[in-house]
């Protein structure tokens, strides 16, 4: 299994079959999927997750990244963090992200640290230049994630998102990759960023 970013408690590794348990602890959680357009998962939802997760990991360009989310201590895989590019050419390298724990591992900081290395690993590694990340307005754990490390709060909508037969109003962030790397002065061309994938 590919690890892609290591922290000190956690890391980001590419998903592999046998994976799909370990998602569906927290994609079958009614605490989890609460605020999200999907879900609850079944097994077989989350089998066909996982394998679309790896089917597209081999896609180029990569539309679509999804990591597990593990503990160093154990290998444990409690969570989720996902990477979706906007297909359409006027949202040219923007990208919005996901993250999901197991409720039982929420508010230890693992959030935090997560999205802390699924950014670098985007910025660095695909002409991604930026982030946008989504919420419920109830949803306070991921509007504060997501404000603590820099995401600017863009947009305010109202009624915009159907959740469980239940139109909701929802808050859209962003972060540019010149903003989550203020020191850098460079200038990056299209040109430049069209030669990452
Ligand atoms: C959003 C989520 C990933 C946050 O993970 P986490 O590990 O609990 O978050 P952290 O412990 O790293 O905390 C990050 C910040 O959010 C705050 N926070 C976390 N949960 C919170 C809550 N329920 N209410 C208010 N603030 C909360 C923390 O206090 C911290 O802010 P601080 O720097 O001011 O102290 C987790 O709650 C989750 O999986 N939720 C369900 C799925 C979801 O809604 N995902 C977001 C969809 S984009």
């Amino acid at each position: 299994m590919q690890i892609v970013a290591q922290g000190p408690r956690i890391y980001l590794r590419e998903m592999s079959p046998s994976d799909w348990k370990a998602v569906n602890v927290y994609a079958s959680d009614p605490k989890v999927i609460e605020l999200q357009g999907w879900g609850p998962h079944t097994e077989n939802d989350s089998k066909d997750w996982v394998a679309l997760a790896i089917r597209e990991a081999s896609v180029k360009p990569r539309k679509m990244f999804y990591f597990g989310i593990c503990l160093n201590a154990d290998d444990q895989l409690i969570g989720g963090a996902s990477v979706q590019r906007m297909t359409d050419p006027i949202n040219y390298g923007t990208a919005e992200i996901g993250l999901y724990l197991r409720s039982d591992q929420w508010r230890q900081g693992y959030g935090r640290e997560a999205i802390k290395l699924l950014i670098p690993h985007i910025f660095e590694n695909t002409n991604i230049h930026r982030l946008v990340g989504r919420c419920r307005e109830a949803n306070q754990a991921s509007a504060r994630l997501l404000e603590s490390v820099g995401f600017r709060k863009e947009g305010h909508f109202i009624r915009d998102v159907l959740i469980r037969g239940k139109l909701t109003n929802s808050y859209s962030f962003a972060l540019l990759k010149e903003e989550y790397n203020t020191s850098a002065t460079e200038h990056i061309s299209l040109d430049r960023l069209q030669s990452l994938v």
